[in-house]
């Protein structure tokens, strides 16, 4: 009898990301790697994470996938791990993976993000194989384009790169979460599943937006200015900075054939109270992502007063509050 090869169970953490300055639309086509227009930079969250465990074994004539406690079907996962066990070499047998978040799932709160980044850093671990952070950045971005940034934590910055094998356009810390202690005020506005991913929308925006040129262009201008911003930790510089990112990527989108709508009447009225708010002297501002909900990036001493008035606002269904976190890590 052929000698069965034994693997550990192997079980790896990692928080959503937000991105401030955002990523929308890749320039490989026809997109399998990923590769982003522009640069991106974003900040990790502590409080919303996926887990993932993942158990190879010779016995398996399949992958399985279960996602939130369903057995999933998507046939981008099976593929997905087929190139990370590519990327690995030799022969690696089939695996389970149990993966979960702990926010609503694939309703814009970045749950590819960190559940991409997850399964990479787990799958890597239960082959017995080790990478170091921007190998495993990569990988995740094979998965997703975000994925890439949720390997590191706080305040993280991910590269276009400008090679066609995807090597150079992986992220890398910028400043730690407790150099800059900042808070997430999320609210949300609905639960439901988006009804175009983000991969749709930016697609979509790329092929039919006559703004998703100025777009790329504002972008790449606004990364060199946010990175500076962080790096001074200048609130009101990133302020503006964010908000305009979230807004033109927005834009773009909206200008699209037919445009792509994220926005609820509660999200706008969420918009509208965040900038009450901060033209009030509240250290606070929006950003929002492909789908409906709203995140509020503020001082931790505002957080309450944000919450609340978020809380306020009739459609937001609930509000979630999260620091900045670690990266990926296993457990
Ligand atoms: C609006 O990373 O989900 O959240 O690479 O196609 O999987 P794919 O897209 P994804 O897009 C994220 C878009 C965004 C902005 C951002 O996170 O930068």
């Amino acid at each position: 009898m052929p000698e069965e090869n034994v693997y550990p169970s192997i079980t790896a953490v990692a928080g959503a990301n937000i991105a401030l300055i955002k990523y929308w639309g890749k320039r490989d086509a026809p997109h399998e790697l990923n590769l982003p227009s522009t640069g991106s930079l974003s900040i990790t969250l502590k409080d919303l994470f996926t887990t993932t465990e993942v158990s190879p074994s010779d016995g398996l004539e399949t992958d399985e996938v279960w996602l939130n406690g369903v057995r999933s079907t998507d046939p981008r996962l099976p593929e997905y791990l087929d190139r990370i066990r590519h990327r690995l070499g030799g022969s690696l047998p089939h695996c389970k993976v149990v993966s979960t978040n702990n926010f609503p799932t694939s309703a814009g709160l970045a749950s590819s993000a960190s559940g991409f980044a997850a399964l990479a850093a787990a799958t890597v671990g239960a082959y017995g194989k080790s990478l170091d952070h921007p190998a495993l950045s990569e990988l995740a971005r094979l998965g997703s384009g975000s994925a890439a940034r949720s390997i590191f934590g706080g305040f993280v910055l991910m590269a276009r790169g400008h090679l066609m094998d995807g090597s150079d356009a992986i992220a890398r810390p910028l400043i730690d979460e407790r150099q800059w202690p900042l808070d997430v005020v999320i609210a949300i506005t609905s639960e439901q599943a988006k009804t175009h991913s983000s991969r749709v929308g930016m697609v979509h925006t790329m092929a039919t937006s006559p703004y998703y040129p100025a777009w790329v262009e504002h972008n790449e201008q606004r990364l060199v200015m946010a990175q500076a911003a962080v790096e001074r930790q200048d609130f009101e510089a990133l302020a503006d900075l964010s908000e305009a990112s979230a807004l033109q990527m927005h834009a773009s989108a909206l200008a699209a054939e037919p445009g792509v709508i994220y926005w609820h009447g509660a999200t706008l009225d969420c918009i509208h109270r965040i900038r009450e708010l901060r033209q009030s002297g509240v250290a606070v501002f929006f950003t929002v992502d492909a789908g409906p909900q709203v995140k509020a990036v503020c001082l931790p001493e505002e957080t309450e007063k944000v919450s609340q008035a978020l809380q306020d606002i009739s459609g937001v269904q609930d509000v979630r509050c999260t620091g900045l976190g670690p990266g990926v890590r296993l457990l």
